[in-house]
């Protein structure tokens, strides 16, 4: 059915070309725009973007996934014969990548929907599309997004509706004012890539921030696209709290040297996590003090969400001022730079002979 929509898209568009003048704005542009093709000013705000993108993990609580999708702005017909008429299939393309973006950013799910929906009929919804982007229409949409203002990132999902956006994104776009907030765009399309979606948006927000890293698929290729979405939006850095805590939460350690091996237990703490991803290692231990064995891992661990070290003796903590990784093998005292990543399970009368060269993994 999609590859149907797709042959019959394009010969729609083969056949326009000549004969609709609305259809296109210029001949070729059912190409996705390379960067180079972007105006100068649009670069410097998309690079500018990017560059001050996000790192490891970003706060999850403000974030909107707003998509528009024909599946649901049409009615949707029961007993379609979907060869000799192509018909909305649900889910639409957007509204599943929307689903799978919101899923791995745990953000809050909004539907741009008009009041008037879209013929399910191709033909005819593709007809109403052109009226529509002629006339520089702005449909009337269900509702707005509640409490606005408490999201500084949304991701943006739309088809390529003729060239550009669905004239309903323009109305939301209007409606729900994005200044200063980052923007992720994600876009399914059939042969003609992203078009002008992207300086249709750019126009119509300028001062939102538009990140350059735009995820876009093929109609065909979107049902298989949740592994793409998950890779993108960890990408953005936006690993979502559930998968962290699946992660780290009661996994184990295994710290080994010569015949001996400790086991701790790992928190969910980003920490533990931060440690987890750098894992295997084989470093050399240190002794500190009386009641410590350290070791530096290569990358400082983020301890935004941990807490502080409190377990006594075979406690696993990290020391955030110095950058090390600390075994205790006695008592201490608490240290608000001074975070707990975990508690020993095994081998805890191990710890004070630990030396030379140990290799740590996730057991
Ligand atoms: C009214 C309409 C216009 C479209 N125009 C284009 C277009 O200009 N270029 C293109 O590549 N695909 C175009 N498509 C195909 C859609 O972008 C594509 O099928 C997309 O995956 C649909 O996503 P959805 O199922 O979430 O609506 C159009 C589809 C419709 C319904």
């Amino acid at each position: 059915m999609r590859k149907m929509t797709a042959i019959f898209f394009a010969a729609v568009l083969s056949i326009s070309l000549a004969a609709c003048e609305n259809f296109l704005d210029e001949p070729g542009s059912n190409t996705a725009p390379s960067s180079e093709s972007l105006p100068s000013q649009e670069i410097s705000v998309l690079e500018e973007a990017s560059s001050s993108g996000q790192d490891e993990e970003v706060d999850r609580e403000n974030i909107l996934v707003a998509y528009f999708s024909w599946a649901d702005n049409a009615i949707l017909a029961e007993d379609v014969d979907a060869v000799a008429s192509p018909s909305v299939i649900a889910p639409g393309n957007v509204q599943e990548l929307a689903g799978w973006v919101q899923e791995e950013t745990g953000g809050d799910l909004f539907a741009i929907r008009v009041t008037e929906p879209y013929p399910s009929d191709w033909d005819e919804c593709l007809a109403r599309a052109n009226q529509e982007r002629g006339d520089q229409a702005r449909p009337v949409l269900q509702e707005q997004v509640e409490n606005l203002e408490q999201y500084d990132t949304v991701f943006l999902g739309y088809p390529n509706w003729w060239y550009g956006v669905p004239m309903a994104l323009l109305t939301f776009l209007e409606e729900n004012d994005l200044s200063g907030k980052r923007v992720y765009l994600f876009c399914s399309h059939g042969t003609g890539g992203l078009s002008n979606s992207v300086e249709i948006i750019t126009e119509a927000i300028p001062n939102a921030t538009i990140s350059n890293n735009i995820f876009d698929c093929y109609e065909e290729e979107a049902s298989s696209s949740q592994g793409d979405i998950q890779s993108w939006v960890a990408e953005l850095g936006y690993t979502s709290v559930p998968e962290r805590e699946e992660k780290t939460a009661g996994t184990q350690l295994s710290v080994a040297w010569g015949e001996n091996q400790v086991i701790y237990s790992l928190n969910d703490s980003s920490a533990a996590q931060s440690l987890l991803e750098q894992l295997p290692l084989t470093v050399a231990v240190e002794d500190y003090s009386t009641n410590e064995k350290i070791f530096y891992p290569p990358q400082e661990l983020d301890t935004s969400d941990t807490p502080i070290a409190s377990g006594g003796a075979g406690t696993l903590a990290y020391y955030a001022p110095w950058g090390d990784v600390v075994m205790f093998y006695g008592d201490y005292n608490e240290n608000p730079s001074l975070f707990e990543l975990g508690q020993i399970v095994s081998g805890e009368e191990l710890v004070a002979q630990m030396s030379g060269s140990i290799t740590i993994a996730a057991a």
